[in-house]
């Protein structure tokens, strides 16, 4: 697949989530089967560009390209600006949020609210391309079906946003009043792939290699982008990525590969955040990759006390040692409902 002339080297992406996919997690997913991940979203604020929470999300220094970043904003100035900003940092696709239901960036009326006010997002996206493209970096956006169950103007907004120049369109099958609650539906994201001639991404619960298989089937979209089903398991692309290819479920990781790569993970994790915040921050991804398995609760309720990169490291890797010695693979994970536990 393509995205202006950058060809992308599968089809299965991982979703920009907040406080997650920072540049480690989206190394380690890159790594383990994804082939595009977008940033977390970075403010279009300029009095924020030099705060540590953003320059940390504008630093790509050694990510794997393509390298692409999701701006959130509402002012169709400061978004252009925005993507020029993130541009020079090192952006070679820029995307548009309007998916993200979260409050802080609701109540300014940008993320999915904005798809209530079709003439601002239509002039966010105009100005947003405008200013891209004599740097030729495509732009891509990102949006839930609709407001609410009685306005789902996806499909509306959608063609509106490829007549005004976007490269790909990710829906997310819920609307934005639903925030993370019910089911994910593809009967949205699969009208708006049959209206539009760019590539149209589908996302929301896809949790397994099977479920990929249905959405992809009968979404008919291009690409398939995963983001909570990702935590604690970013093998999941490669697990996806065989089911699709070959109809046969891949056996899972032995316990010895995937504590490398928590272990690698973490040493990535500190090296961005440095020992103080980085050890705090990298407790709910240990909790995420612990949680369903056997004795997982309680090592995440012991591992949470620890205050030291090396003390975490060790523990962890103690952990999986203690496991590994019972298990070669990683035991399989009973009543393990990721989804809801992190909505
Ligand atoms: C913790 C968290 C943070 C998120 N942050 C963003 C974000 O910054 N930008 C965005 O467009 N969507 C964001 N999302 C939404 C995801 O990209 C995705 O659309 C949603 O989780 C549905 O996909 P899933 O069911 O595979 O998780 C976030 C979701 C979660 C759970």
């Amino acid at each position: 697949m393509k995205l202006g002339a950058i060809t992308l080297p599968n089809t299965l992406f991982v979703a920009p989530m907040a406080g997650v996919t920072d540049r480690p997690f989206r190394q380690l997913c890159k790594r383990l089967g994804a082939g595009y991940a977008v940033s977390e979203m970075v403010t279009s604020k300029r009095e924020l560009w030099n705060s540590l929470k953003t320059s940390r999300r504008a630093d790509h220094a050694g990510e794997v390209e393509p390298i692409a970043v999701q701006i959130a904003g509402v002012d169709p100035a400061q978004m252009a600006e925005a993507a020029l900003y993130n541009i020079d940092r090192g952006a070679q696709v820029i995307d548009i949020n309007m998916g993200c239901p979260a409050k802080k960036v609701c109540n300014v009326w940008a993320g999915s609210a904005l798809m209530q006010d079709e003439p601002l997002a239509l002039s966010i996206v105009e100005a947003v391309v405008a200013a891209c493209a004599p740097r030729n970096v495509p732009v891509t956006l990102k949006m839930r079906t609709g407001w609410c169950e009685a306005e789902k103007n996806a499909l509306r907004l959608a063609r509106a946003a490829e007549g005004a120049g976007i490269a790909m369109l990710t829906v997310h099958g819920r609307t934005r009043e639903q925030g993370y609650k019910g089911q994910a539906e593809y009967d949205t994201v699969a009208a708006v792939k049959a209206a539009l001639g760019i590539p149209v991404v589908a996302n929301g619960d896809i949790d397994s290699p099977q479920k990929a298989r249905q959405v992809l089937d009968y979404t008919r979209a291009d690409a398939l982008m995963i983001g909570r089903a990702a935590q604690g398991r970013p093998w999941i692309f490669r697990e996806v990525a065989h089911y699709l290819a070959t109809g046969e479920l891949l056996a899972p990781p032995t316990v010895r590969e995937v504590r490398a790569w928590l272990l690698e993970h973490l040493q990535d994790h500190y090296g961005l955040y440095g020992e103080y915040s980085g050890v705090r921050s990298a407790r709910k991804h240990i909790g995420w990759a612990v949680r369903a398995l056997p004795g997982g609760e309680d090592f995440r309720a012991r591992m949470n006390l620890i205050e030291s990169c090396e003390q975490q490291l060790l523990a962890v890797g103690e952990w999986f040692d203690e496991l590994a010695a019972q298990h070669e693979r990683l035991p399989l994970a009973a009543n393990d409902e990721r989804l809801e536990l992190t909505a």
